[in-house]
């Protein structure tokens, strides 16, 4: 008898489908008063159990492939644009065999995974649960085998960077800014204004112009697809820094940094709000100054929130704000 014979059918529904599965025992207890006379009650269904069969990560990895169209890169969510595909990448191996068996059966009603699950064994279940399982602990992004392939153009095309950028995009030089793990959307929008003048930058212009519009998407996609390494904050710095930081000048109008560029620094890559956690703080004052100055220019499309938020900021309290974002991580 195989494994998953054993188990009726009954399973754990996940917790999204909980609220579904409540209705569902509540109709089936309404239902079943109904015929209580007529039709004597079954065995209560026992529930499928974990693959007790040792799984290979290795072998796992190979029938995996077959998943990565919809599910994308282990370890990440992948961004279907149509419909909603479960991340898999450090999902509990227990918990993915339990699922793919209900498939398989066909007491978890999918038919796509029907599909998918109807052709693995056993021993093909518990190696791709095993696979998935490795991820555990990696950070999650948005990312598809099509990002994925820009990703790899991009690090192709960011050689020229690499001289001061870093070739992960973790500048060693403090005026060179970091750029791994900035949002992509931003990256565009600087490389676009170095191009038109909103940004000037004598060393950084020449590399912007010979960026095609497909490059500069590029070599976007590689930085952003790069971990951060992070640094210290200056500790004299961070209590003035972080009081600016999180509650603003109020008596200047100058706006909490926190409420665009998030707790931790990360911005929002939707609305291209920068990361600034972890970046270089002699290169953070220079473009806080600039911004005060009017020198920078590019935030002309988001309606010059910068020139607003850096005119009404001092040296000290630039300085302050710089080396706590530096810190941040
Ligand atoms: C054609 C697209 C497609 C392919 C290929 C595919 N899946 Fe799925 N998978 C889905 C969708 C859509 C769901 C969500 C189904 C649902 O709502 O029950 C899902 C759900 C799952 C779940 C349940 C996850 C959860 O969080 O409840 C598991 C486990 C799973 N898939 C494993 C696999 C494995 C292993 C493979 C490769 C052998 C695979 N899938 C191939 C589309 C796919
Ligand atoms: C010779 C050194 C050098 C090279 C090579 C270089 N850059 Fe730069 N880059 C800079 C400097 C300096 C700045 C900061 C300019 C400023 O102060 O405004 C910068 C700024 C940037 C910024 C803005 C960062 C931010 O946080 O706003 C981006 C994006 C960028 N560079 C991308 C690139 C890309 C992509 C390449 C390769 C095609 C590249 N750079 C090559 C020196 C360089
Ligand atoms: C209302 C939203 C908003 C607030 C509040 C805000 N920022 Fe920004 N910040 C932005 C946007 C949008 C940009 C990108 C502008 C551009 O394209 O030049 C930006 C850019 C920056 C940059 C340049 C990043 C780089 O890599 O060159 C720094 C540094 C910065 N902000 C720091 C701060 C600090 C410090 C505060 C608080 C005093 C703050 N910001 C408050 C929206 C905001």
């Amino acid at each position: 008898m195989r494994a998953f014979e054993k188990g009726i059918s009954w399973e754990p529904p996940p917790v999204r489908r909980r609220f579904t599965a409540a209705l569902a025992v509540l109709t089936c207890a309404f239902g079943a008063s109904a015929f209580a006379q007529s039709s004597a009650p079954s065995a209560p269904p026992a529930p499928l159990m974990p693959i007790t069969l040792a799984g290979d990560a290795a072998r796992g990895s190979v029938i995996g492939q077959t998943c990565v169209g919809c599910h994308g890169i282990p370890g990440y969510y992948n961004a279907q644009p149509a419909y909603h595909v479960p991340k898999l990448g450090g999902q509990n191996a227990d918990y993915v065999e339990v699922a793919l068996q209900g498939y398989r059966r066909g007491t978890r009603g999918h038919e796509t995974m029907h599909a998918q699950a109807s052709s693995l064994s056993d021993q093909d279940i518990a190696d791709v649960a095993a696979y998935f399982a490795s991820f555990e602990g990696e950070a999650e992004s948005a990312r598809t085998r099509a990002s994925q392939a820009k990703i790899e153009a991009g690090r192709a095309k960011s050689a020229t960077c690499a001289a001061c950028h870093g070739a992960d995009g973790n500048s060693v030089t403090p005026d060179w800014p970091m750029l791994a793990g900035q949002h992509s959307s931003y990256i565009v929008r600087q490389l676009r204004a170095f191009k038109n003048g909103e940004r000037t930058d004598v060393t950084m212009k020449p590399f912007a112009d010979i960026l095609s519009e497909q490059d500069m998407l590029d070599v976007a996609a590689y930085f952003e697809s790069q971990k951060p390494t992070p640094k210290g904050a200056d500790p004299s710095l961070v209590g003035l820094g972080q009081q600016i930081y999180r509650g603003g000048v109020p008596e200047r109008g100058v706006a909490a940094c926190i409420a665009c560029h998030g707790p931790e620094g990360h911005g929002n890559p939707l609305a291209s709000y920068p990361r600034i956690s972890g970046q270089h703080a002699a290169y953070t004052t220079k473009q806080l100054n600039a911004y005060r100055l009017g020198d920078r220019r590019s935030d002309v499309e988001v309606n010059q929130m910068m020139r607003n938020v850096a005119g009404q900021l001092f040296e000290d309290e630039i300085r302050a704000l710089a080396s706590y974002a530096q810190g941040l991580n």
